[in-house]
């Protein structure tokens, strides 16, 4: 069970280093390049947000190459965090200067992804993490009541090679700005990109048809849980329903649970989550030969454009 505002991941694509070997070779022999191959950067400058280069990564990356860790992030994103829909990667270039100020990305997705292809261990700049603020910052709390001061708001999370980081897409975030290097094969390079539910899935002995009137019941409960918690929580609560073979739901696996109160008077969502998984642990499924594994996002709150 996991209520983290953010994951880390290290030694996530085995195809990092051929990744990072198509970089090295786009940024070498400078006096060679020519404007098809090269002219393919945006220099994204939102004053006092964003400051970094951006391209497709397809531009500088073989394609094959990116579709591979395309469908790794998809696996992985279906198997630990219950969502199916990942949009393409950004691949993203920062060097002296460069930086992102604080922002959310509340309507981009559930989570955000920051995939490392930087050579941390042997940068020679200062700055680069991703800076990701507690959940409790701007939010009554007793522990402000003490005095803090910065990283006791936030943790900066380095950006290792071959690391894939996701966070919650709500969470306040930015990227520290970097200074001392104006070499892009130096600098911190990273594909990123945001993450949805698309839907329940279920894998195992059940058939589709077989599921479909269970299917219809649980969709009419999200619907109540929408309107009876939805005016005073917000987030997402993925779960894994473990149905055995005589239809009874054996477990639930709560992979993430990012359901937060809107409203500090609430009771703690951790109940609300709690709620709902009791109503799922009682639901009837037909008989089968093995095993079904069901996966539930349960959004509250208002949902995604
Ligand atoms: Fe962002």
């Amino acid at each position: 069970m996991s209520r983290e505002r953010y994951l880390v991941c290290p030694n996530f694509c085995p195809e990092a280093e051929a990744m990072r070997q198509a970089i090295d070779q786009h940024f070498a022999e400078p006096d060679r390049h020519q404007a098809h191959l090269h002219q393919v950067w945006n220099y994204w400058y939102v004053p006092d947000l964003y400051t970094y280069l951006r391209t497709e990564p397809e531009k500088v990356i073989p394609k094959p190459l990116v579709d591979a860790f395309q469908q790794r992030l998809q696996a992985w994103c279906a198997q630990y965090l219950g969502l199916t829909e990942v949009t393409r990667p950004w691949l993203s270039l920062y060097v002296a200067g460069c930086g992102q100020g604080l922002h959310n990305d509340s309507r981009n997705g559930r989570w955000a992804y920051v995939f490392s292809l930087t050579r941390w261990d042997q940068r020679q700049f200062q700055g680069g993490e991703t800076l990701v603020m507690k959940d409790e910052v701007g939010r009554p709390n007793p522990r402000l009541i003490e005095a803090h001061a910065g990283s006791s708001f936030y943790d900066l999370v380095p950006s290792h090679f071959n690391q894939l980081v996701v966070f919650d897409d709500r969470v306040i975030h930015g990227v520290r700005p970097l200074q001392g290097t104006m070499d892009p094969r130096e600098g911190r390079l990273v594909m990123h990109g945001h993450i949805r539910e698309g839907g329940i899935f279920a894998q195992g002995a059940l058939s589709r048809e077989a599921l479909v009137p269970v299917l219809q019941e649980m969709g009419q409960y999200l619907e109540r849980c929408v309107t009876t918690y939805g005016p005073y929580y917000h987030g997402l609560l993925s779960l894994r329903l473990q149905v055995g073979s005589q239809g009874r739901v054996e477990r639930i696996h709560i992979l993430t649970d990012r359901i937060l109160e809107v409203d500090r008077n609430c009771k703690p969502a951790t109940e609300v989550s709690a709620a709902i998984c009791e109503v799922f642990k009682h639901l009837s499924f037909p008989q089968a030969n093995g095993p079904t594994y069901i996966t539930v996002p349960v959004s509250l709150g208002m949902p995604l454009p």
